[in-house]
C-alpha cells in the first residue's frame, strides 16, 4: 500500500475540552442541541460505529431530544474494529481470503490478517497502537507532539512553525526544509526517541525530513506572542503523491481518511495543507471587467496553462472596490509573469519583482508605452508577435473615431500564447535573482 502521509496538527490546542463540550446535565432546552452533531461528517450507515466510539456523545445524544441518531443508539456494539474495545462479531467487516498467494503467506488465516493490517481498519489499528509522545506537555496550553512508528503519522499541538527564512527550491518535498528553530514547541522534547524514528525518512513515507529538527522551545509560542498568525482551526498537512489522476487522488485521500479514524475526528471544518516546497513559477493574469479589450478566450488560455505544473496561475481584477490597492501591490509584487491586454492595469508593472516578465497580451497597435515602462522599471517584456495568430472580436468601435484597435475584444491561439508564455517562464528561471535557483545552476 502506498504509504502518503498525513500530519493531523492542532495548531492552537483545545486538547480535550472535546470530550466535555457537551454537558450531559443540561436537558434540551428548546431549539438548541447540546451538541454539534452536523460536525460529525459520516454517512448515516457508519453513526452506529462512530458513537461506539464516542460514548460521551452517545450519552449526550440520550438525554437530547434534539439529537439526530436516536435510533442508532441501541446498535452502540458496531465498532470499526481498531478499538480496543471492539469484538470482533462487531466489527465492520473482515477480509475473506479463498486462496492463499504463496510468496505471500502460507495460511488463509495470515492472508485475512495480513489484508486487514495492510488494506482495512487494522491499517488504522496498527498506528493507534505505536503512538507515542515524543515531546510531552507541562503546563495547561504547552505544546504537543504525539507520532505513530518512524513518524508515519503524526499530531501537533501549539505547533510553532518560522517561515521567515526557509529557502524553496524545486523539490517538491526538500528535506531541510526547517532548521532547527523553525519548527517546534514548548513540551519537553524526546530527543532520543525522536532521533530513532529515521529508518523510513523519505518524502511519502515519514515526516522525519520535516520533524527531525523539531525543537523544544524556551518560550510559548502563543502566550509569549511569537507569533503573527496563529491558526486556531484543526490543520491537515498532506503530502500529495502526484496529482495529478484520479488514481492518486484516491490513494492521497484514503490516507487522509484513514488520518480521520486516527484522530478520530471527522469534522470537515478544518483546515488542508498540500505540502510542498517547490517553487512554482507564479502566473498572474490580469482580468478587465470593462467593455473593451477582453480576453474572450481567456478560460481556454487558463486551461492551458494549467496543463503546466510548475506554473501556478492565478486570475485578478484590479478593482480597488473589491480589491484593496495593498492586496493589488502584494499580489503584483508575489508574481513571476504578469500577463494582461493593453490597459491601465499593467502599470503594476512597476512593483513585481527584478525577475519577472510583463506578457503584455496584445499591444493594440501602441507599441510603445508598457514595453517602455518596463524597460524603466527593469524588467522584461514581451508582447503578442503574430498578426494571423489573435482574432479581434470586430473592427473596434471609437466613441468618435470610428474603427479603433483599443475598442474591442479578443481571442488568441492557444499554442502561440503557451509558447510566449513559457518564453516568458524561460526568462524568469534563468534570472540571476530568481530564488528558486537549483544549487547546481549557479555552478
Ligand atoms: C490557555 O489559553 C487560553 C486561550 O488562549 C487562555 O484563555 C488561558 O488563559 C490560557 N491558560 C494559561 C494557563 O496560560
Ligand atoms: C484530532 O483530535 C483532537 C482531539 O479530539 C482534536 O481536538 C483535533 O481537532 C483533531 N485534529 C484534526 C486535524 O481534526
Ligand atoms: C466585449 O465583451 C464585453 C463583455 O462580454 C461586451 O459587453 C462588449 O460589448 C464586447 N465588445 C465588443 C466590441 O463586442
Amino acid at each position: 500500500m502506498l504509504m502518503l502521509l498525513i500530519l493531523g496538527v492542532l495548531l492552537h490546542g483545545v486538547s480535550l475540552s472535546g470530550q466535555e463540550e457537551a454537558s450531559p446535565k443540561a436537558e434540551g432546552i428548546p431549539g438548541e442541541p447540546l451538541f454539534n452533531y452536523a460536525s460529525i461528517r459520516l454517512p448515516q450507515e457508519h453513526i452506529p460505529f462512530f458513537l461506539h466510539n464516542n460514548r460521551h456523545i452517545a450519552t449526550v445524544c440520550k438525554k437530547d431530544s434534539h439529537c439526530p441518531y436516536k435510533k442508532h443508539l441501541e446498535n452502540l456494539k458496531y465498532c470499526w474494529g481498531y478499538e480496543k474495545s471492539c469484538k470482533p462479531e462487531f466489527r465492520f467487516g473482515y477480509p475473506l481470503c479463498t486462496y492463499v498467494d504463496v510468496g505471500w503467506t502460507d495460511t488463509l488465516e495470515s492472508a485475512q490478517d495480513i489484508f486487514w493490517k495492510q488494506a482495512d481498519f487494522g491499517y488504522a489499528g496498527e498506528r493507534l497502537e505505536e503512538l507515542h509522545v515524543l515531546c510531552q506537555p507541562q503546563e495547561a496550553n504547552d505544546s504537543g507532539l504525539v507520532c505513530s512508528r518512524y513518524l508515519q503519522y503524526c499530531r501537533a499541538a501549539n505547533l510553532y512553525l518560522d517561515l521567515r527564512n526557509i529557502k524553496r527550491n524545486h523539490d517538491r518535498f526538500k528535506e531541510d526544509f526547517f532548521q532547527s528553530g523553525e519548527i517546534g514547541g514548548h513540551c519537553t522534547l524526546d530527543i532520543p526517541t525522536l532521533m530513532s524514528q529515521g529508518q523510513r525518512k523519505s518524502p511519502l513515507q515519514s515526516w522525519f525530513a520535516e520533524l527531525q529538527s523539531y525543537t523544544q522551545l524556551s518560550f510559548r509560542p502563543i502566550e509569549d506572542a511569537k507569533c503573527d498568525v496563529v491558526i486556531e482551526k484543526p490543520t491537515y498537512f498532506m503530502k500529495l503523491d502526484a496529482g495529478v489522476n484520479m488514481y492518486h487522488h484516491f490513494c492521497d485521500f484514503i490516507n487522509l481518511y484513514i488520518t480521520q479514524h486516527v484522530n478520530n475526528s471527522f469534522s470537515t471544518d478544518v483546515y488542508i495543507v498540500m505540502w510542498d516546497t517547490d517553487g512554482k513559477i507564479r502566473v498572474t493574469i490580469l482580468a478587465r471587467s470593462t467593455e473593451y479589450r477582453k480576453i474572450l478566450n481567456q478560460n481556454e488560455l487558463v486551461n492551458a496553462l494549467k496543463t503546466v505544473s510548475t506554473l501556478e496561475v492565478r486570475i485578478v481584477d484590479y478593482k480597488y472596490k473589491e480589491l484593496g490597492f495593498l492586496d493589488q501591490l502584494r499580489i503584483s509584487h508575489n508574481t513571476d509573469i504578469f500577463i494582461g491586454m493593453h490597459g491601465a492595469g499593467l502599470t503594476h508593472l512597476l512593483f513585481l519583482p527584478d525577475w519577472a516578465a510583463v506578457f503584455e497580451l496584445y499591444n493594440c497597435g501602441d507599441e510603445r508605452c508598457y514595453l517602455d515602462l518596463a524597460r524603466l522599471r527593469g524588467v522584461h517584456y514581451l508582447t503578442w508577435r503574430r498578426q494571423n495568430k489573435v482574432f479581434p472580436q470586430d473592427k473596434g468601435h471609437h466613441p468618435t473615431l470610428g474603427e479603433h484597435p483599443k475598442f474591442t475584444n479578443y481571442s488568441f491561439d492557444v499554442e502561440e500564447f503557451m509558447y510566449l508564455v513559457l518564453q516568458a517562464a524561460d526568462h524568469v528561471v534563468r534570472h540571476p535573482k530568481w530564488p528558486f535557483k537549483k544549487k547546481h545552476d549557479e555552478l
